[in-house]
């Protein structure tokens, strides 16, 4: 079973069990993650799931698609050059994943 890692503005860090073929997102909403909105459910239309992936995890996820790309402009907290919406990193079977949540999402 996967392991998601959330590291907070704050520094602090929690890690969640995750489900193959769950979402990051899906994992944060199901564990009240803080700073997980996901206002939309995953249908990339809020960019409230924004979280910044770890940099040497980037190449284990399809790239940003043209919509997902759309929506990284409309996050609160600047985009960076690793920010993905969380919603559309999906959970893969032995495959821990870190991510940081941004300050703001609304
Ligand atoms: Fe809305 Fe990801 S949950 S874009």
């Amino acid at each position: 079973m996967p392991k998601v890692f959330f590291t907070q503005p704050d520094g602090t860090v929690v890690a969640m069990d995750g489900r193959p073929g769950d979402s990051v997102m899906q994992t944060a909403v199901r564990n009240g993650v803080n700073g997980i909105v996901a206002q939309c459910g995953g249908v990339l239309s809020c960019a409230t799931c924004h979280v910044l992936l770890a940099e040497d995890e980037s190449d284990r996820y399809p790239p940003v698609s043209d919509a997902e790309d759309e929506m990284l402009d409309c996050t609160a907290t600047d985009r960076e050059p690793t920010s993905r919406l969380s919603c559309q990193l999906v959970l893969a079977e032995g495959a821990d994943v870190h991510v940081t949540v941004p300050p703001e999402q609304l």
